[in-house]
């Protein structure tokens, strides 16, 4: 399976997608990086690791509906058959999320339901919650709303700071990416017609 990852910034779930996919018996793997930065510390990253990456940024377009048409050609040229959001910072038009309905995906550094949008860290400590973590979901036209992949969870510690826990999200991050992208990939999750992501056991 090929796939392609959009990011904005440091990209270091990027950089777990690709080490994960350079495994030989890993079920995808990334053939392109696409940016809405030029500065984005990721491209660079891929480029050092042989991944076609390339800077799409807003500002060369006059229009959303053009970016999107770029992005959308650049994932054509490269036969990608899922997307992975990856900090990519800008909110898709519903067009361009249905046109990779069931086939693009997310990771919110949060429990889903929980603590949409951003901020996460800080808002979980600020509720006083004991576990905290990240998702993969599917992107739907609402944010952080599609059906939910994988989860994983983390303990939050009373001494807890936002950089603290948000440290120990992330390393948790990048491992359930690659898992979530591997259950995508082999079949065993898709998205439903009612908006659900049904999962099959992993054989
Ligand atoms: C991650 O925390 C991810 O969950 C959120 O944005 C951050 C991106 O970090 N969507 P990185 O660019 O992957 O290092």
């Amino acid at each position: 399976r090929r796939v392609g990852i959009l990011i904005s910034g440091r990209g270091s779930n990027m950089d777990a997608l690709i080490a994960a996919t350079m495994r030989p018996d890993y079920p995808a793997r990334i053939v392109t990086v696409l940016s809405d930065r030029a500065d984005a510390a990721g491209l660079q990253r891929a480029q050092s690791l042989d991944i076609a990456a390339v800077a799409v940024p807003r500002a060369d377009f006059s229009s959303k509906a053009d970016h999107e048409a770029a992005l959308l050609d650049r994932l054509a040229e490269a036969r990608v058959d899922f997307v992975c959001l990856a900090g990519f910072m800008r909110i898709l038009s519903a067009d361009f999320v249905r046109r990779w309905e069931g086939r693009m995906i997310n990771i919110h550094p949060s429990l889903l339901p929980a603590f949409k949008g951003l901020d996460t860290h800080h808002r979980a400590l600020a509720a006083g919650t004991r576990v905290h973590g990240a998702s993969v979901h599917f992107v739907t036209a609402e944010m952080d709303e599609g059906p939910v992949i994988a989860q994983a969870a983390v303990p939050v510690l009373n001494d807890d700071t936002p950089e603290t826990l948000g440290a120990r999200v992330l390393s948790a991050e990048h491992q359930l990416y690659p898992q979530a992208l591997s259950l995508l990939a082999e079949g065993h999750v898709r998205m439903s017609g009612d908006g659900l992501a049904t999962a099959s056991a992993p054989t």
